[in-house]
């Protein structure tokens, strides 16, 4: 069945993009905003809460709220001026910048959120970096302009510097702080004047030219002179806006503006949703599908178990790349190699769950998963022969090894270690000669370990005592004939298999590794699993 009109323009009118920032920065705030004006929340604070609960409608593990921090991603869908937006949140600690990676392998384009007072902050370096290694449009939201900001050209500069990407000012900020008067759009070249508000959805714009007589009055001489002579050298040394560039990640087009007060925040999505397009094709390992092939494909991103408590289940996210979902409809699991029955199709609002009938390429749905799915699986129509290229995993950089205080809980502890393993946030090993009474725990930032035990207690019921081990770097070995018992390496190197039964090696350091290079001519190793 070919796509009807009326289902190409469901597609064409979506928008699927990733909002990532430092903690802090006022993600959850610009979300709460974007919701605001789509019509999908009423009232400002309904996302936020109080601060005494202070939690996103996003953060739903309890460790979440105790920290403040965003652990896991969620999604959130809404209409906006004929447009259908998916906005995928992200953790916004760096120690989980492997999941901020596979949500952006199921988005087109991310919002990157930027305090205004701070810059790209050291330990947020990674998070963004991460960005880039997708190549998608990257969008910069400069918050907090209404407090003290640092200088714009040394914002600019900043993220040019750290991040490797151009950057385009679409607007220029007036003053900051209390002095903050508004921001000069570069477009319609045009003064939109700041008035205070206390975040509710209707904002009182004033928008004149550059030389309309009555803003020297209204942003006062200084600041008045300033932006003309900022205008001036934007427009004579800047970049020049490159569409291509942008739709490439190349070039980053940087708005200013201050969620809380609501300052920025309409203008930002309507120039957003102009620059970005509409789902894009993706690449399978034979070919490429494109969104509005006739035949429905998607890939999952997320598994999560637990998310809550009420349900204990599981649900696999997956990011509708072609076609259209109808409940009930048949589907390939590629990997699986079989036929099945997507059940529970539903779209999330955080703790709330809907059933959906049907979605579109660009949606991400979450599926129940029985635990057949594991990150990276291709569902798609009978006879479609797509398979999505995989989504590669983080080498880890720490290491624990695992034991259950209580020996008789052995079954919580393989199926916790197991589950929370297939959802990607931790990865697991065992020595080669060890059975499962022990595991050796591996992840790329050290807040993964204080989660897994959070999880472990909480959801399997089970005590763990982890244990500090010294190794720093892993290695796949490539060659499968290998004789493990002939490889002539360092005492502190260890011998391990993951969870696929392929064997690794976990060294110390990097002398070691050149150790077992040089002694083992014929020993193939590699960073990442294939
Ligand atoms: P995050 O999701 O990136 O972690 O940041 P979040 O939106 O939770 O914002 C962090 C803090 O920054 C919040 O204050 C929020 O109100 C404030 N904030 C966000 N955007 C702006 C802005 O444009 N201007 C100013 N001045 N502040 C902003 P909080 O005191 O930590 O929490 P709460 O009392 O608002 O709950």
């Amino acid at each position: 069945m070919a796509l009807t009109p009326a289902m190409q323009n469901e597609i064409n009118r979506r928008r699927t993009f990733a909002i990532i920032s430092h903690p802090d920065a006022g993600k959850t705030t610009l979300t709460e905003k974007f919701l605001l004006y789509g019509g999908a929340i009423t009232l400002a604070g309904a996302v936020k809460g109080k601060k005494n609960s202070r939690h996103a409608v996003s953060d739903w593990m309890e460790i979440e709220k105790q920290r403040g921090i965003s652990v896991t991603s969620s999604v959130m869908q809404f209409q906006y001026d004929g447009f259908c937006i998916n906005i995928l949140d992200t953790p916004g600690h760096q120690d989980f910048s492997e999941d901020t990676y596979r949500t952006l392998m199921a988005a087109d384009s991310a919002v990157m959120v930027i305090d205004a007072s701070k810059g790209v902050e050291a330990q947020t370096r990674k998070l963004f970096k991460v960005c880039l290694l997708r190549d998608i449009p990257i969008f910069t939201f400069i918050n907090k302009m209404d407090r003290e900001a640092r200088n714009p050209y040394d914002l600019l500069d900043e993220i040019e510097y750290e991040l490797g990407i151009k950057t385009y000012p679409m607007n220029w900020p007036i003053g900051c702080g209390k002095e903050f008067k508004g921001v000069y759009d570069r477009e319609k070249k045009e003064i939109l004047a700041f008035t205070a508000n206390n975040g509710q959805r209707e904002v009182e714009a004033t928008e004149a030219a550059l030389d309309d007589a009555s803003m020297k009055e209204r942003l006062g001489e200084d600041l008045y002179q300033t932006l003309q002579d900022d205008v001036e050298l934007l427009d004579g040394a800047g970049y020049e806006f490159d569409l291509e560039q942008v739709r490439h990640g190349k070039l980053s087009p940087v708005f200013f503006g201050s969620a809380l007060t609501n300052f920025g925040v309409e203008p930002f999505l309507e120039s957003f949703l102009k620059l970005t397009s509409s789902p894009l094709p993706r690449k399978t390992e034979s070919g490429v599908v494109d969104p509005f092939d006739a035949g429905f494909s998607a890939f999952v991103f997320k598994i999560q178990a637990n998310m809550n408590k009420a349900h204990r289940d599981r649900i696999a996210f997956m990011r509708i790349c072609s076609g259209k979902f109808e409940k009930g409809m048949e589907v390939q699991h590629v990997q699986g190699g079989r036929k099945m029955k997507l059940s529970q199709p539903q779209q999330m609002m955080a703790q709330s769950r809907e059933i959906i009938d049907e979605a579109y390429a660009g949606d991400i749905i979450g599926i129940f998963d029985p635990g057949i799915f594991s990150i990276g699986d291709t569902v798609c129509s009978p006879g479609m022969k797509a398979k999505f290229e995989g989504i590669p995993t983080f080498a880890p950089e720490l290491f624990c090894r695992v034991h259950q205080k209580d020996t008789m809980k052995r079954k919580q502890f393989v199926k916790g270690t197991t589950q929370i393993a297939q959802e990607g946030a931790i990865q697991i090993f065992q020595d080669i000669n060890s059975g499962m009474e022990e595991v050796i725990v591996g992840v790329v930032g050290t807040l993964q370990f204080d989660v897994f035990k959070y999880r472990m207690e909480n959801e399997y019921n089970v005590e763990i005592r982890m244990e500090n081990l010294p190794y720093q770097y892993i290695r796949w070995i490539e060659n499968e004939e290998i004789e493990l018992k002939s490889l002539n390496l360092t005492s502190d190197t260890r011998k391990v298999q993951d969870m696929k039964g392929r064997y690794l090696l976990l060294f110390a350091n990097e002398w070691s590794i050149r150790w077992a290079e040089e002694h083992n001519p014929t020993l193939e190793l590699a960073e990442f699993s294939r």
